[in-house]
Order: C-alpha cells, then sequence, then structure tokens
C-alpha cells in the first residue's frame, strides 16, 4: 500500500468514526465498556450475548487487506467487516465492508435494513445512487477519494463505470446491517416466490419469471 492510499485509508477510517459518534447511530446505545459478543452461547438476545475475558483479537480483523474475487456473475464481491467477524463490534453500532468490482461489475439494487452506509472510493469510478420512498433516483459519479451516502434501508446500487478494477470501503451505522438484494430476495429465496406472484408483480409470463429465477439459483457446487 503507498503513502496516498494508507492517507487515504485513514481519512475513510476518521469519518467512519464520525459516522459512529454521531446521533444517527440506528443500533441501540451501549451501556457498557465493551460485550465482545460470544457467537457460540445459546442465550438469545439483541445482538449477542457478552463472552467474558475479552482480547486484542476479538476486536482485530484482516479480511479487507486484499481484493475479494470478482469473478461472478455480477462481477463484484463483498466482503463484510461486520459482528459475524469481529464479535469485539457487538453493541458499538458500526460496522464496515469492502467492495471489489470487475471492469463494468454491478454491486446489484439492495437495501440494508438496519444500516445508513457511507461508501468511500478507494480506486476506480463509480456510478451510485438511491431510490427515496417517492420513487425518486438520487445518483452519482464518484472517484477515487470521494464519499456518497445511502440512508437507512433505501434500495441502492453501486456499479464499476471504468473498464479497470475498482473498490470500495463502506461504512455501517450497525454492527450487522443486514442485506436484502432486489434480484436474489424475489427470485432466488428458498423456498421460491411463486411464479403466480412474480409475474403479476413484474407484468411478465411464466417463461420469463423461471428464466430469471434459473439465472439468479445459487450455483450447485
Ligand atoms: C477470565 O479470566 C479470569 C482471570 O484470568 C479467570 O479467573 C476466569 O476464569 C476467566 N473466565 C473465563 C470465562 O474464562
Ligand atoms: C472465472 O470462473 C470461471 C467459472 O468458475 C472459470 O472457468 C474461469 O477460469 C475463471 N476466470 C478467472 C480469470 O479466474
Amino acid at each position: 500500500m503507498n503513502t496516498k492510499s494508507s492517507i487515504l485509508t485513514l481519512f475513510s477510517l476518521l469519518l467512519l468514526l464520525l459516522l459512529a459518534a454521531s446521533s444517527f447511530a440506528a443500533d441501540p446505545d451501549l451501556l457498557q465498556d465493551l460485550c465482545v459478543a460470544d457467537l457460540s452461547s445459546s442465550v438469545k438476545v439483541n445482538g449477542f450475548a457478552c463472552k467474558a475475558n475479552a482480547t486484542g483479537d476479538d476486536f482485530f480483523f484482516q479480511g479487507l487487506a486484499s481484493p475479494g474475487d470478482t469473478n461472478n456473475t455480477m462481477g463484484s464481491l463483498v466482503t463484510a467487516a461486520n459482528v459475524e467477524k469481529i464479535p469485539g463490534l457487538n453493541t458499538l453500532g458500526i460496522s464496515m465492508s469492502r467492495i471489489d468490482f470487475a471492469p463494468g461489475g454491478l454491486n446489484p439494487p439492495h437495501t440494508h435494513p438496519r444500516a445508513t452506509e457511507m461508501v468511500f472510493v478507494l480506486y476506480g469510478s463509480f456510478d451510485v445512487g438511491f431510490i427515496t420512498t417517492a420513487n425518486k433516483l438520487v445518483s452519482k459519479t464518484i472517484n477515487k477519494g470521494e464519499i456518497f451516502v445511502f440512508p437507512r434501508a433505501l434500495v441502492h446500487f453501486q456499479k464499476n463505470n471504468g473498464d479497470a478494477p475498482a473498490a470500495l470501503l463502506s461504512g455501517f451505522s450497525s454492527q450487522l446491517p443486514g442485506t436484502q438484494s432486489i434480484p436474489t430476495t424475489l427470485f432466488a429465496s428458498s423456498p421460491t416466490v411463486p411464479d403466480h406472484v412474480l409475474t403479476r408483480a413484474f407484468q411478465i409470463g411464466t417463461k420469463e419469471v423461471e428464466k430469471i429465477k434459473s439465472r439468479l439459483a445459487p450455483k450447485k457446487k
């Protein structure tokens, strides 16, 4: 990593801290210094039960250090750094992810039910946007070092508009933002949404619904 990109990364981390400190945090406030998630506990609470004796490793993750493999249908890969990867994030109300894109790659329209998201362009150029509940598209082209915000729960997308690989760093106002990708939510759920619901909703025929379903179906390993 060169000095310039280190500075960019540092800058984006600072922004993430600001995001965390703001009153827009979506997750509840914490009631103690820390509550490292005991991911294996059978105790069910809002979030995760706290485990005893936290260590540095509970607050550490190196999974965003290198690009993810974007050789897939959409040409993009989201690598999450949330409470499931970093148990120390439990009750802290923030998380991050890194999104890598092949040339022309798309992170298809999706929503995070529990978080506002800020993206910072690590490298490349993107067409990004979200759609409001009044069905208005709010969009922008963003380049290296620039930021865009996706308000909590609104459907949004990011597309690499260049002919080289590109990457984004995201900050979230939740330890576990949750993601519902519109295409796979509607056409690749388990069990599947009935064809007659989708033919009526999208005003298309059963054949077309089946075609979309087959293309989005999870690949058999
Ligand atoms: C936590 O650490 C303390 C002090 O080292 C020890 O007495 C205690 O048994 C530990 N608790 C657990 C759950 O490991
Ligand atoms: C991408 O994935 C396909 C299917 O798994 C594989 O055949 C191809 O070799 C991969 N390409 C690269 C550049 O890894």
